[in-house]
């Protein structure tokens, strides 16, 4: 039992921002620091980290907590393991009340899984670097690859020997069960002949270099080993098997010693993987991790999306492999990612070029030569196509299909354009392609998850699309404007102007949506009349997301997380990300907040008509009352085609 003037010590000390800090990138936002939640998939920060309380709290899951609470839930760890990893945190001597200390069986499992791993990880360093067999072979090795002492240390690689059960042997020796070495992956058993309970036990590793992979607090969860001989007979690399504490498609080799550089650089590399990672490092380039084996998941994808919105996928030039590989792009772009792809000459591959290079040169090589993905794709696909028509029109179909996937309908709308004008196809085609594949995908997707996010796409030139939206989402897609886009400004022609002229007035999205709408159409959604009132009420000063995402009614903060849930700053960031111009982003959202307007208005005088047709049903059939109410209904028809002819929206069934 530690003591409870530890326990004292160690909550003093702990501070919550650096504990936190320590697995969530963190921004100030004024007393606050705010991050994006590790303990649900967010894409607007709503973990909020307030220091002078000692808390933690997220406002889209409602996980809340204190810096030990914390550790607990983020790294599955007890009580005590949380105080014990805080106290070595802040070098705080844990004062043990006697009677404590438990052997290695004792501890439960997990716990027991990751002391064998950091077990196995200081004997295979050991033999690296004392044993003479290790030294010779393995240290040699990895010097002759170009590592150097210090790389060889930091990522703690290490040595098996040939024989069949060193690393078993030597475990058992230090009381690890038989049991225990197997669920670890690390020992593996057959049974005897001879019979029941003559189990023999022997290592997975042998004679083969080892990599340990870490978690995200650096603690050893698995390793992979790299022949040293090429033997066809075994494979090139063997990895650890999944275990309680290794699950393979959560895991990205790499992330511990990169989280910090990936936060910072506001980039990740993705590479294949452990010398890639390992000879970037080197080479001074940290943000990089690899998907080690398998092909990339979405968690990995979610892993790397707490730190960093854009990823950089690093290829050898090899054409057959980035051809393989653009599927599981998608994915990267479907999770609203940002993608690059940065392709290394003829022969080469990340960890070969790295260490040709100097470190300016590879650093350079990586800014200078990231594409956009779509683009990239469209232009390697295009190239294939030629003039081959069919192939073209197929390569469209693929093109627009990655766009289809990301989520936020503004990039989408650029890269429609930029495809558009690349292809020379018209921009239309491929709207109506990319509608087509979005309605495919709504009528899959859990309906909470697919309607908001695809409306921005297909307002634009869809034919009743915001029309055919329910009141709920026409509303709540002004607010989503309102609270993403307000103060982005759009241009217009200005009807007052002087014939002949067509100078271009300019205004807000919040202030054209202000006056569009004032004293003629009312939000009728309680929740988003309070929103749409209190934008207005607020303005100028404070009404910005984070005013709603922030805000003490929980609903509406709910709501602004929901809606805002849309990793981009436009205008700033978009042509840095992407390397391309900007042709659209103006002419897309004016398309998006006429559309939205539009469609509310029209409810509103649709409503008014079908009053006015009960009316004119209840009325005699002739006489001054039913005139004047066909007029009136006549001009409501009148001012309904018109607004179906509004520029932005096509309407009327
Ligand atoms: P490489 O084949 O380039 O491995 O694969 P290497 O160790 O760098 O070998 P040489 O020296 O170039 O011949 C690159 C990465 O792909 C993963 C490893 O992580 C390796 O670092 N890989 C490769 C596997 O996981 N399994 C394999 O069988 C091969
Ligand atoms: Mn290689």
């Amino acid at each position: 039992m530690i003591s409870r003037e530890t326990i004292d010590r160690i909550f003093e000390a702990a501070r919550i921002d650096e504990v936190v800090g320590e697995f969530v990138n963190l921004k100030k936002r004024g007393a606050n620091l705010i991050g994006l939640c590790p303990f649900h998939n967010e894409k607007t920060p709503s973990f909020t980290v307030t220091p002078a309380k000692g808390i933690y709290k997220c406002f889209g899951c409602g996980k809340a907590g204190n810096a030990v609470g914390f550790i607990m839930d983020h790294e599955h760890y007890s009580y005590p393991e949380a105080l014990k990893y805080l106290a070595q945190r802040y070098h705080i001597d844990i004062e043990e009340e006697a009677r404590d200390e438990k052997s290695a069986e004792e501890k439960n499992e997990r716990e027991s899984l990751f002391i064998i791993n950091a077990f196995a990880q200081k004997y295979f360093s050991e033999l690296l670097h004392n044993h003479p067999e290790g030294k010779a072979i393995g240290y040699t090795y990895f010097i002759e690859r170009g590592f150097t002492e210090e790389t060889i240390k930091k990522f703690q690689l290490g040595y098996a020997l040939p024989a069949w059960s060193a690393f078993t042997d030597e475990a058992v020796r230090n009381s690890y069960q038989p049991g225990l070495l197997v669920k670890s992956g690390l020992t593996l058993s057959r049974e005897q002949e001879g019979g029941e309970g003559n189990t023999r036990y022997y290592d997975r590793f042998r004679g083969r270099v080892m990599f340990p992979v870490h978690n995200l607090s650096g603690r050893v969860i698995a390793f992979g080993g790299r022949v040293l001989q090429t033997d066809p007979k075994s494979p090139k690399y063997v990895n650890s098997p999944e275990t309680e504490i290794y699950h393979k498609s959560d895991v990205l080799y790499g992330i511990f010693f990169a989280r910090k550089a990936i936060a910072e650089n506001d980039f990740c590399c993705l590479v294949e993987g452990y010398t890639d990672v390992i000879s970037m490092h080197q080479a001074g380039v940290e943000n990089v991790v690899a998907s080690s084996g398998t092909s990339l998941t979405r968690e990995q994808i979610r892993l790397i999306g707490r730190y960093t919105k854009n990823i950089s996928v690093l290829y050898d030039g090899d054409p057959a492999g980035i051809k393989a590989s653009l599927r599981g792009i998608d994915l990267i772009l479907e999770e609203g990612l940002n993608v690059k792809v940065i392709l290394f000459p003829d022969g080469d591959d990340p960890d070969s070029f790295a260490r040709k290079v100097s470190h300016i040169q590879l650093r350079e090589f990586i800014t200078k030569n990231a594409k956009d993905f779509i683009v990239f794709k469209a232009a390697l696909l295009l190239q294939e196509a030629a003039n081959d028509p069919i192939r073209k029109a197929l390569l469209i179909k693929d093109i627009v299909g990655s766009i289809s996937k990301i989520p936020d309908g503004i990039i989408r709308a650029m890269y429609i354009r930029q495809c558009g004008a690349m292809m020379d196809v018209a921009e239309e085609v491929l709207i109506s392609e990319m509608n087509r594949v979005r309605r495919e995908m709504v009528k899959k997707q859990a309906p909470e998850q697919g309607l908001e996010d695809l409306l921005p796409a297909v307002i634009k030139d869809e034919p009743r699309a915001m029309e055919s939206l329910s009141a709920e989402h026409q509303e709540r897609e002004v607010i989503r404007l309102l609270l993403g886009y307000g103060d982005h400004e759009i241009f217009f022609e200005d009807p007052s102007s002087p014939a002949g002229e067509t100078p271009e007035s300019k205004m807000t999205v919040a202030g054209f949506i202000r006056s569009e709408l004032e004293g003629e159409v009312e939000l009728t959604f309680p929740l988003y009349a309070k929103i749409f009132r209190e934008y207005f009420e607020e303005r100028p000063d404070h009404a910005g997301k984070t005013h709603f995402i922030n805000h003490p009614d929980p609903e509406i903060s709910k709501l602004a997380v929901d809606l805002l849930a849309n990793p981009y700053e436009l205008s700033e960031n978009w042509s840095r990300m992407h390397n391309i111009s900007v042709p659209g982003e103006e002419h897309v959202l004016r398309h998006q907040a006429f559309g939205a307007v539009n469609a509310l208005k029209l409810r509103r005088v649709q409503g008014m008509i079908e009053d006015l047709q009960k009316k004119i049903k209840t009325t005699e059939r002739e006489g001054p009352d039913i005139e004047n109410l066909l007029q009136e209904k006549a001009h409501l028809d009148r001012i309904k085609a018109e607004l179906g002819k509004a520029k932005g929206t096509v309407v009327i069934r």
